[in-house]
């Protein structure tokens, strides 16, 4: 007999006379003559519920089944009897697999997110972390659906490169040289290595020849920022297109935006209403308002006027020239605007090389898409386009020019405009489900001074 998944045996629509399943025992409690069984395999947010009866063959070793212990279950699909599920199984033989020992961390009852983080290795057993890991698999899917429905091509960039996208020196070294040597030409790749901070300088490669191009995949970041929002290690969505500018660049991104968490909404019901419920009770109000709103479109300058009028206290000041920060983002978004807030024109200085520069010698056509609970979950550009221009701003930035050799040939060989942008993937994770901290959002978090599992 061949092995269902219990997702799909929740939603038969009628009893089946002979099932095979097989999960983990999230719970297991003795009636009389009876022992109910509560399985979980990881396809669903429910449990299936077992009935096995003493009748059954080795009765008295399933009644030492424990939380966590791993069973094959075979037997009949009935309608349940019982309050608040639909159908159970009649066992007619439970097989244990393996007996999960009684110190087993995750016994039935309410465990915090810090807690889960030092198991990180058994978190996504429980209710919430299964929802949230499934969740980031369908999202994944959905992004690759919204892409290909719209003709986007899905480029892999690498992963390993020798150049820094973002100039903001937040590099991981991928060397072979032993400690204390730092001779790059002696070194694997014969010049200095790094992981790739964005996928970006490869995708314009490729936007610039196959048209609306995306890479998806990890990205690496040195920042020793000890946030909530900034893990070591993280994985952006990054479309470029070919003949777009700054404005079709943000209605693109609102597009994307709004048809990921439709898609979401549709495909992962279940699991985002245990957010609802449990973690984040505005949740569904949020991410309606974010579907049938129209993004607020500011540019940079309007946004400080705003900040400098308001008798909101931060901790950081604002002016012409200092990035916003998560505060001041915040406050646009769920104060002020009440929903999503694209900040576009952004001044030269805050912003890398690569980023077109407007008329008033002083912004660059930078946006940041900022949604309420977590500020900027994308930020891209139209493209500089022009090779001098381009040329002359990164010898300002200190850019070894000449190693971009490549990066510039794209705009003196049929160059055009051309934007794009990059959506954290966990960010996009968060506004989803209401988790606030991004390292619950990744099955295996990297950030300053941990790296275990
Ligand atoms: O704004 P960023 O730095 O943009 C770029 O890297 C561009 N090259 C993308 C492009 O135009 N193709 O990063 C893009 C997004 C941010 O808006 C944020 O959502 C996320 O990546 N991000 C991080 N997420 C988690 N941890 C970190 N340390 C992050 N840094 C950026
Ligand atoms: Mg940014």
């Amino acid at each position: 007999m061949e092995r269902i998944k219990i997702k799909k045996l929740l939603s038969s629509d009628k009893p089946i006379e002979q099932v095979l399943f097989k999960g983990w025992v999230r719970t297991r409690r003795d009636a009389k003559s009876f022992s109910f069984i509560e399985v979980n395999d990881g396809s669903c947010l429910k449990n299936i519920q077992v009935i096995a009866d003493e009748t059954i063959p080795h009765y008295t070793d399933i009644q030492k089944i424990t939380t966590g212990s791993a069973v094959s279950v075979t037997g009949k699909l009935i309608e349940s009897k019982g309050k608040g599920q639909r159908w159970e199984v009649a066992a007619e033989n439970v097989q244990i697999i393996s007996i999960a020992p009684e110190n087993f961390p995750l016994q039935k009852k309410r465990h915090s997110d810090e807690f889960l983080r030092t198991i990180a290795h058994l978190r996504p057993r429980t209710n919430k972390y299964g929802a949230a890991f499934r969740i980031r698999s369908e999202l994944a899917f959905t992004i690759h659906k919204f892409f290909n429905d719209k003709g986007f091509r899905y480029i892999h960039t690498p992963i390993i490169t020798g150049s820094d996208c973002e100039g903001a020196g937040e590099l991981f070294r991928v060397t072979t040289l032993n400690a204390g040597e730092s001779d790059f030409d002696q070194d694997f790749f014969g010049k200095e290595s790094n992981l790739t901070v964005s996928g970006q300088l490869s995708a314009e490669m490729f936007a610039l020849s196959l048209g609306d191009v995306y890479t998806f995949g990890p990205t690496f970041r040195a920042e020793n920022s000890n946030t909530s929002r900034h893990v070591a290690e993280f994985w952006m969505v990054e479309p470029e297109m070919s003949f777009c500018d700054l404005s079709g660049n943000m209605s693109f991104a609102e597009e994307m935006v709004k048809n990921l968490t439709v898609g979401i909404l549709d495909r992962c019901a279940e699991d985002i209403e245990l957010f609802a419920r449990f973690v984040d009770k505005t949740l569904m109000a949020t991410l309606e308002n974010l579907i049938s709103s129209d993004f607020v479109q500011l540019p940079y300058s309007e946004a400080l006027k705003i900040l400098e009028k308001t008798t909101e206290k931060f901790d950081y000041e604002v002016g012409f020239g200092k990035d916003l920060q998560s505060e001041h983002e915040r406050y646009l978004t769920e104060k002020y605007f009440k929903k999503p807030v694209i900040v576009y024109d952004y001044p030269k200085q805050i912003k890398p090389f690569y980023m077109r520069l407007n008329d008033d010698d002083k912004t660059v056509a930078a946006m940041d898409v900022l949604v309420p609970r977590i500020g900027e979950i994308i930020g891209g550009s139209q493209r500089e386009e022009r090779l001098d221009v381009l040329e002359t701003r990164m010898t300002a930035s200190e850019l070894p020019v000449d190693q971009y050799w490549w990066y510039l040939d794209s705009r003196r060989y049929g160059t055009v405009p051309h934007s794009g942008f990059g959506m954290g993937f966990e960010r996009f994770l968060m506004m989803l489900t209401g988790i606030s901290n991004i390292r619950d959002v990744i099955p295996f978090p990297r950030t300053p001074n941990t790296i275990d599992f």
